[in-house]
């Protein structure tokens, strides 16, 4: 649907939107009537160079041909039967996952944070059934995030972030350690720990790699104590950091990971992958879902993951990563660039983000921010040096404008 077929202005539509959605989120005040590739166009037909994808979602690119068609077909073939029968993308999306990041077991879900429940559950049965009913517990970083369903935000280490301030009391068996400190994480760890779960690139916190020995550190511990290694790569996942996941940056394997966002090149999927072991902890009955695995959502996964194939996009993020970062290192104001591939953040000095934000998007470029000092640019992995060139010379502006 586009703004000119319902015969309604621009501030008509606005109007009806502030009416009747409950309102979260700070929004971007103008109307994304359509998109294509690294464009998002308002109703005039404006571009709006876009480095935020819908936050690391539209990996392949906005409205990207192969996504579209395998969901217009699928859409018109079969669209949901619950999971009681087999279907056709269900199964081949399944084995591509698993054969293509070297896990042995999915189980699909919608969304991120219902991943991330899935993950929990999966490793609180392993334990409780494998080593007793006291040995749930699972030790996650300080400022991580990791959703909005209880489990999640529960895991999420932000006592003091809004997205946990006036809910009640939180699901028990979660303790937190600070990220990439490896022997916090080890101290943390008791008796009746089952896991460890982070991100390998902490995406909300502030865009914070994981460093090579945390990693390997984390996986050695969690090896010789018998506790499970949970990654949640719902942001990281699906080539954004240079590789298909970014746990295959460290040479490390997860026993369970969860990802949604890219994998479903725009359309709403989410997913865990598990060891055959771990994977045993789901039995008939103790997890399920109406609509995971959704055959259009699964049909666009597949066509996704195909295309990220086709082009090399991760070999792109590692590339276009690596040159807009430097570039971005000749900002004014700047306290740090880092990041993974095209998961891009920048920290300042001095200048608030959100301004930084609001003087891009008046120059019609996308981006978040994050927390008071941080930045955060996440692209389509289809982009160009042209647009880092385009997107740098804005941001720039941007910054010495906020400056004054
Ligand atoms: C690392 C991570 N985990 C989980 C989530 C939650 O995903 P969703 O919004 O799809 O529920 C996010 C969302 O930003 C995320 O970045």
């Amino acid at each position: 649907m586009k703004l000119k077929d319902t015969g309604l202005t621009e501030a008509e539509l606005k109007a009806k939107a502030k009416k009747y959605i409950i309102e979260t989120y700070e929004r971007f005040d103008f109307i994304a009537d359509s998109a294509k590739g690294v464009y998002m166009y308002d109703e005039k037909g404006t571009p709006y160079l876009d480095f935020y994808a819908g936050i690391a979602v539209n990996s392949v690119g906005n409205c990207n041909e192969r996504v579209v068609k395998a969901v217009q077909e699928q859409a018109g073939t079969l669209m949901q039967v619950f999971n009681y029968p087999y279907s056709v993308p269900q199964a081949l999306l399944a084995e591509k996952v698993c054969t293509t990041i070297g896990m042995d077991k999915i189980f699909y879900q919608n969304s991120g944070t219902e991943a991330n429940e899935a993950m929990i559950k999966m490793a609180r049965k392993y334990g409780v059934e494998k080593y007793g009913p006291e040995r749930y517990n699972i030790v996650t970083a300080a400022n991580s995030f990791h959703g909005r369903t209880f489990g999640a935000m529960s895991a999420t280490g932000q006592p003091d972030n809004a997205c946990q301030i006036g809910f009640g009391g939180m699901t028990p068996g979660f303790t937190y350690a600070p990220y990439n400190d490896l022997e916090a994480f080890k101290a943390a760890c008791t008796k009746n720990t089952i896991a460890i779960m982070i991100e390998p690139v902490q995406g909300e916190g502030g865009v914070n790699p994981a460093t090579q020995e945390f990693m390997t550190g984390l996986r050695k511990f969690c090896d010789e104590n018998d506790m499970l290694l949970l990654l949640d790569e719902v942001q990281t996942g699906w080539c954004r950091t240079g590789k298909f996941m970014s746990f295959m940056n460290y040479g490390i394997k997860p026993d369970i990971v969860s990802m949604a966002k890219a994998l479903g090149g725009g359309m709403p999927i989410g997913a865990i992958c598990a060891t055959d072991e771990v994977a045993k902890a789901f039995t008939a009955g103790s997890h399920g879902t109406t609509f995971g695995g959704h055959p259009v959502c699964c049909a666009a996964a597949l066509a996704a993951i195909e295309e990220m194939e086709d082009k090399n996009l991760a070999d792109n993020a590692a590339k276009m990563g690596k040159y807009f970062t430097e570039k971005l290192k000749a900002l004014p104001h700047i306290k740090e660039v880092r990041g993974q591939g095209l998961l891009v953040g920048v920290e300042f000095d001095g200048v608030k983000a959100v301004d930084i934000k609001h003087k891009c998007f008046d120059r019609k470029l996308l981006i978040t921010a994050i927390g008071d000092s941080v930045i955060r640019m996440v692209p389509p992995l289809i982009i160009t040096e042209e647009d880092c060139d385009k997107a740098f010379e804005i941001i720039k502006a941007a910054v010495e404008e906020s400056v004054g």
